[in-house]
């Protein structure tokens, strides 16, 4: 692949998953990835996103595999490691990315809601951890990104099951630092400020507001202005490298001042 100004290939020779690949902060994370040298699975519930993401990847010059999988579900994650190890030749980096939103609160969010954000957004890590570690720990070690939110470490409103989920993201993501890191895995949480993908405009949606307003109103912060889903991407390449070999269960805020 084409070394730019921004790629210096420093993931050259690692093997990474992305879930969610298909969207947002996944497509532009694993196009980064494939860009600093790594091969990446590219994992998403719309076989035809995961695919889009990599032909992009195969375009630019980086390989890539796409996996249609529901990572809520044990037996699909069990498969995305097993595949992943058996195309790509190992797993060095797992960035568990993909997520949902429901706009409600307590009274709003029905019981379907709540199961379902906290199974696509917190036991979808459990599983995927569960079958890559064992690989990971075998060969030495590696890196596990999950995605967070500002609203794992701050409340919101209307956002009940979310910021309950990404509450629970920051959380285990130390746990599993302080479990594998003697087995030379080290485990970070990313966690964005509003950042422009799809997922805010399905917000502005559920809300019932408009959603030049709702943008307006996600630039409300000291950079005045949402984040691109490169800038979180630039922050997960990072911490799947070895410039962030010493960095282990924190919580990396990239968010434009927004919780500052
Ligand atoms: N966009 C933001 O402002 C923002 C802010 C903070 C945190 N986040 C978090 O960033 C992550 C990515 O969000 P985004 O904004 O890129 O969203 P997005 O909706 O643009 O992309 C999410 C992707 O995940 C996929 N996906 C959804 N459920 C899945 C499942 N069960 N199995 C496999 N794939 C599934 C979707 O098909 C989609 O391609 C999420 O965890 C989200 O909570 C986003």
């Amino acid at each position: 692949m084409t070394v730019t100004a921004t790629s210096f290939g420093t993931l050259a020779g690692k093997r990474a998953i992305v879930t969610g690949a298909g969207g947002g902060i996944g497509r532009a994370s694993a196009l980064a990835l494939a860009a600093e040298g790594a091969a990446v699975a590219a994992v998403d519930i719309s076989a035809d996103a995961a695919a889009e993401t990599a032909r992009q990847i195969a375009a630019a010059g980086g390989r890539a595999i796409a996996i249609t999988a529901d990572i809520s579900d044990p037996t699909d994650c069990e498969r995305v490691v097993r595949d992943t190890v058996k195309a790509l030749g190992g797993l060095e980096v797992l960035f568990n990315n993909a997520g949902i939103i429901r706009r409600a609160d307590a009274i709003g969010t029905t019981v379907e809601e709540w199961d379902r954000v906290m199974a696509v957004n917190v036991r979808s890590i459990f599983l995927m951890c569960k079958y890559a570690v064992p690989v990971m720990a075998a060969a030495g070690g590696g890196s596990i990104i999950n995605t967070g939110s500002g609203w794992g470490l701050k409340g919101g409103g209307n956002a009940l099951s979310y910021c309950a989920s990404k509450g629970a993201v920051v959380n285990m993501t130390r746990a599993l630092a302080i479990d594998h890191g003697p087995a030379g895995i080290r485990v970070n949480s990313v966690n964005p400020g509003d950042t422009d993908t799809g997922m805010l405009r399905s917000e502005a949606a559920q809300l019932g507001e408009d959603p030049a307003a709702f943008l307006a109103d996600a630039a409300d912060r000291p950079l005045r202005r949402m984040g691109k889903p490169e800038e979180i991407a630039a922050a997960v390449v990072w911490l799947a490298s070895d410039a962030a070999s010493f960095v282990t269960g924190a919580a990396l805020v990239v968010d434009g001042g927004g919780i500052a």
